[in-house]
């Protein structure tokens, strides 16, 4: 099957190309080759992970060389404390010490992890050289790896130190999705889930309509789900590349509670999609209240998720507790705790909603659990 091509262009940055498909790792030399800011490189240094790197740092280094590109590569702990000060400085000195300079470039090959490292360290060293995005799990392919949120986390929070910086090129192989764990894809699909929502009928019920293919890996429907989310998101930032105009916000749907049940059960107890999804399933019921959600959405959100490999979770807490965890997230403003509400699919409105509210809210959605 040839590749898949969506361009991603956002008001005063350049255009860049997100390719998708099963060949496009080995074509990523030459690739790169044919675009204007990174095709003049001489030198690149590849980041990865130790998960990934065993797996695919040989071939994209290969397909590099291929090209008469100079490649080194710098591997780092798999996982999110890579993303910390003191990796990101390890890597600082890294590229130092290899020698590159500005025209040099990075290419990031891994997961959101790496994308968001290997982003910053690109975004700052030398002032700023091209990052290439090869994003290796599902979530990064149809997330991270495009829009050009790059960061790294402080003791305080996720994501506290960062910067917008659009990556050159985004090469995302779906061959190497076969190696992704099952959690791992899961999450990739609640992200899915969210854009398809959050986006229109049709993609939503493109999404229903796939959702067992999908959850097969089957790679015709994988590849149109990464394309859909692509374009969905490239729009979104289009509008919003800073999350100044609350049109990004959009964005963290079903991320409110989420989040508070990532602090709440500890950081890793379940994934990240998987407390996504569980927010989702919440907000869909806060929005029938609140902005007149059919339940009937509803409803077929909670089939989706379900077919995707996202259940109900297993996790109750103290509603307060639930409510104190959502008000130390970094988007609370002026102590009033936002949700991205859907009015409909491919409409929502982003909302301060009262601590009462919410707790009643949490209450009734424990004890329908129970
Ligand atoms: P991750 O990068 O930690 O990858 C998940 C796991 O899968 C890791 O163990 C990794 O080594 C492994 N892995 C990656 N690709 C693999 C493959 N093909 N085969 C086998 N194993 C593989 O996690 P993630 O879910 O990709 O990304 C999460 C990160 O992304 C978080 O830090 C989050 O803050 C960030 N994020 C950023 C944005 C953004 O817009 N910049 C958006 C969403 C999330
Ligand atoms: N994943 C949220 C964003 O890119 O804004």
């Amino acid at each position: 099957m040839p590749a898949t091509k969506v361009v991603v262009s956002i008001p005063d940055e350049a255009p860049y190309d997100v390719r998708i498909g099963t060949q496009v790792l080995d074509e990523l030399g030459a690739s790169l080759r044919k675009i204007p800011r990174a095709g003049s490189v001489s030198r690149i240094v590849v980041i990865s992970d130790s998960n990934v790197a065993p797996l695919y740092l040989a071939q994209a280094k290969d397909s590099l060389v291929q090209q008469g590109f100079r490649v080194s590569d710098i591997v780092v702990p798999a996982g999110e404390p890579s993303k910390s000060i003191e990796v990101l400085g390890e890597i600082w000195e890294a590229l130092a010490t290899l020698g590159l300079s500005r025209d040099g470039a990075i290419v990031a090959l891994g997961g959101g992890v790496i994308g968001d490292l290997a982003g910053f360290a690109a975004a700052t060293y030398m002032r700023g050289i091209p990052c290439i995005q090869v994003p290796t799990t599902l979530l990064a392919m149809v997330d991270s790896s495009v829009g050009g949120k790059t960061a790294i986390n402080l003791e305080a929070g996720k994501n506290l130190v960062g910067t917008f910086t659009q990556p050159a090129f985004v090469c995302a192989s779906t061959a190497v999705l076969s190696t992704l764990p099952e959690r791992e894809w899961a999450c990739g699909c609640a992200e899915i889930a969210k854009s398809a929502l959050i986006d229109s009928d049709e993609f939503f019920f493109w999404l229903c309509d796939m959702a067992e293919n999908l959850a097969q890996r089957e790679d015709q429907t994988v590849t149109e789900a990464i394309a859909r989310s692509v374009v969905f998101k490239a729009g979104v930032v289009a509008f919003d590349q800073t999350e100044s105009q609350g049109i990004r916000e959009c964005l963290n749907y079903g991320h409110t509670l989420g989040h508070a049940i990532e602090r709440l059960a500890g950081f890793g107890t379940f994934s990240h999609g998987a407390c996504v999804a569980e927010g989702m399933r919440f907000a869909a019921r806060l929005a029938e209240d609140l902005v007149g959600c059919p339940s009937e959405l509803t409803r077929t959100q909670d089939e989706l998720l379900d077919v995707l490999g996202l259940p109900v979770l297993d996790w109750c807490a103290e509603p307060d507790e639930v409510l104190d965890a959502m008000k130390r997230d970094k988007k609370v403003r002026a102590g009033k705790v936002r949700f991205v509400l859907p009015r409909d699919v491919g409409s929502w409105e982003l909302l301060h909603v009262e601590d009462e509210t919410i707790v009643n809210q949490l209450k009734a959605w424990f004890k329908a659990k129970a």
